[in-house]
């Protein structure tokens, strides 16, 4: 019988390529989703319209425990995927109530239904880079202290020692993948190199001319999101539980992002981003790299895309989708009530 798996979070860029790679597996796919999304799915299916007809999605909220119990009560699972969270990090600053109670309890609930229901179910959590926050050493790894810097990265030190707890109380198969930044076409526009990408198409194809940015300084560990949910499958399928750094090892500032995309659509970036202190944040993590010796060494997991890889299949991808035919053709298949967008 095929494996049977729920994914919270799937109607995201990491759900979405999870959905993708666990059905070209043979999985029998299952996901949560808000009856919000649900009842508007060309809006809030975008990455999951080509797969909707093969995955079962189940309406369900990470604010209410009764809907995660219920859902895990209906089905028997072999592997959770937990990825839902409030995930932007400056949106943490704005409202750290809502990441909080979201990222945290929502965690709680997808365990504490588990251990209730389904002890035996493998469950992955979705960590980050975050959590390392104002480094302490550079690169980091599975040892390096925490040290967070947003609520968000504060909701996600709180994820991993309740998944860390749930294992050593419990015994349960669970862990925590500490993903360093990682992007891809399906990227949310409000992260950076979206944002950037997005951008630049629309100055391409003179609908823009201008970007506005924070702290273009920052620098990060940016890898593609299609190899980090290999990561996470390949973690679950190890003999015992436990924790894995997953990056590049190499890390460039936002300018360098912007310089890379800008040339790949034949411009200079210089003609067109602006600095908005708008979109500095209160506390910044300056600096990530990650060393995912351990996840190379045990897992057998590295990544296939470059930087200059991910940034061309961004940029290429979003002037893709903004030509004129394109668009036309996307229209027709909408209105037409096709699902292959
Ligand atoms: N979003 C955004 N918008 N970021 C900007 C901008 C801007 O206009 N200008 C500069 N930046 C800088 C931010 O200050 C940050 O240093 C960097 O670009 C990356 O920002 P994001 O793309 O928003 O990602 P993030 O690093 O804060 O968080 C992402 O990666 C984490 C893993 O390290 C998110 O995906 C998190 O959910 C994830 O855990």
């Amino acid at each position: 019988m095929a494996p049977r798996v729920l994914i919270t979070g799937i109607t995201g860029q990491d759900g979405s390529y999870l959905a993708d790679y666990l059905l070209s597996l043979g999985y029998e796919v299952h996901g949560i989703a808000r009856r919000v999304a649900l009842e508007d799915p060309e809006r809030h299916f975008t990455r999951i319209l080509h797969l909707v007809d093969r995955i079962q999605i189940h309406s369900g909220s990470l604010e209410s425990y009764p809907s995660i119990f219920s859902i895990i009560s209906r089905n028997q699972f072999d592997e959770c995927y937990h990825l839902a969270a409030q995930s932007f990090v400056a949106e943490s600053f704005q409202d750290g109530f809502s990441t909080m109670n979201i990222n945290i309890n929502g965690t709680h609930y997808v365990l504490a239904a588990l251990k209730e229901l389904q002890p035996e179910c493998r469950m992955y959590f979705a960590g980050s880079s975050e959590m390392f926050g104002k480094v302490h050493e550079t690169p980091q790894r599975e040892t390096t202290p925490f040290h967070p810097r947003s609520p968000y990265g504060i909701s996600k030190v709180a994820g991993f020692e309740l998944t860390r707890n749930y294992r050593e109380a419990f015994g349960m198969f669970c862990l925590s993948g500490i993903l360093f930044n990682h992007e891809g076409p399906r990227r949310g526009f409000e992260f950076v190199t979206r944002k950037i990408t997005s951008t630049v198409a629309r100055i391409k194809l003179g609908l823009a001319n201008e970007l506005r940015l924070g702290n273009l300084e920052a620098k990060r560990d940016w890898g593609h999101a299609a190899d980090y949910v290999r990561a996470m499958h390949l973690m679950l399928q190890q003999p015992e539980p436990d924790d894995y750094v997953i990056a590049t090892g190499e890390t460039h500032s936002v300018r360098e992002f912007c310089e890379s995309a800008f040339a790949i659509a034949g411009l200079d970036y210089r003609d067109h981003v602006k600095i908005d202190k708008f979109f500095y944040r209160p506390a910044e993590t300056d600096l990530l790299v990650g060393d995912a010796s351990k996840a190379r060494r045990v897992l057998g997991w590295q990544p296939t895309y470059s930087f200059s890889d991910l940034v061309t299949e961004m940029v290429q991808s979003d002037i893709a989708a903004l030509e004129p035919n394109r668009r036309n053709e996307k229209s027709e298949r909408l209105s037409a009530g096709g699902n292959n967008g």
